[in-house]
């Protein structure tokens, strides 16, 4: 009879053994919390394809952001549905648009929550798009990257104006991490830190954020812009520009699919990574979970540790106030 000579279940011993040689933890610093805002007053309305995500008019969200403070959670990602679109998303650099007004409103009701903005069109404009359409030269409608820019510029600059502590682009327009850090720097904000949707994927998994940003594309989709499901090294090019040009973070959307890719981030740059767990990630866990057929904190906790594990610096979460509860 011959024993093993390696036993690695000595430091399985205990709790407090266990404990003790953890590698990877999860708290409420590694989280941002998406909110999604919109006009109105006394709105809170649940998005019915994401169970315990709201939509909240400016009045209801007061309440909100002193339950995200409470939890020691310590930023929180923006994100507008506004009442009026049209083909130029205006409603998305009116410096009295919603997520400007509501940005001020959390500013001085907060200030020491970090504030991040997405810089987007798709819910602002009426066709759905990222970016502004024009007739390409098949004859088809196309996003024009560069028209797309000035547009998004205009979009950081008054989001900044009204007081956002972080700018994050996710349009995956070319250049517009270039764009939008000349633009801030020209009017004065060359300290706000970019946190760029770098490594965005044209996935499966936005579906139940675009029923709850009203931001479905009225026709086509976004694989001219957004990356390609099947491909990794194209990441790595595409994280590399955003460095150049002058990224102060860098974020993987989505996560759950994606963790080789977040540890490809890690390995080959030396900025913060940021994991998006999307709408669709939450949206299984609470189907699941609300059919009894898993436990949703330990299905949390261990989908959280994961992208941790991947390499994620921080993780933007819609699980993100539940999981600070179970930190506590
Ligand atoms: C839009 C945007 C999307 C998400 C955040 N910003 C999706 C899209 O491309 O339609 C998705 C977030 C989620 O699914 O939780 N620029």
């Amino acid at each position: 009879m011959s024993f093993p000579t390696v036993r690695h279940r000595r430091l399985r011993n205990s709790g407090a053994m266990r404990a003790l040689v953890r590698e990877h933890a999860l708290s409420a610093d590694d989280l941002i919390y998406p909110i999604f805002v919109t006009t109105g007053e006394g709105v809170k309305e649940e998005i019915p394809s994401m169970p315990g995500v709201y939509h909240y008019s400016l009045d209801t969200l007061d309440a909100e952001i002193d339950e995200v403070t409470e939890l020691g959670i310590r930023s929180v990602l923006l994100f507008g549905v506004p009442d009026h679109k049209d083909a130029e998303g205006t409603s998305a650099y009116d410096p009295n648009g919603i997520v400007q007004q509501a940005t001020r409103r959390i500013k001085a009701r907060a200030p020491q929550l970090v504030i991040i903005a997405d810089t987007c069109l798709c819910q602002f404009t009426d066709h759905g798009h990222c970016g502004v359409v024009r007739q390409g030269d098949n004859g088809e409608a196309c996003v024009d990257n560069d028209a797309s820019l000035e547009l998004l510029v205009r979009t950081a600059i008054s989001q900044a104006e009204a007081g956002a502590d972080v700018i994050a682009p996710s349009n995956m327009m070319d250049g517009f991490v270039q764009a939008i850090r000349a633009g801030l720097d020209e009017a004065g904000y060359e300290s706000l830190p970019i946190l760029s949707y770098s490594v965005k994927y044209a996935s499966a998994f936005y579906g139940p954020f675009r029923d709850a940003a009203h931001s479905t594309p009225q026709f086509g989709d976004r694989k001219t812009y957004q990356m390609d499901p099947a491909n990794s090294r194209e990441a790595l090019r595409e994280a590399e520009s955003d460095v150049l040009e002058g990224a102060d973070m860098l974020m993987v959307k989505p996560a759950l699919a994606y963790l080789d890719i977040i540890r490809a981030l890690k390995e080959n740059f030396d900025l913060p990574v940021v994991a998006y767990n999307v709408s669709a990630e939450y949206s299984m866990i609470k189907a699941a979970a609300a059919n009894g057929w898993l436990d949703e904190q330990a299905i949390v906790h261990e989908t959280l540790l994961g992208m941790k594990r991947a390499g994620a610096d921080l993780i933007i979460t819609y699980f993100a106030k539940d999981a600070a509860r179970q930190f506590r």
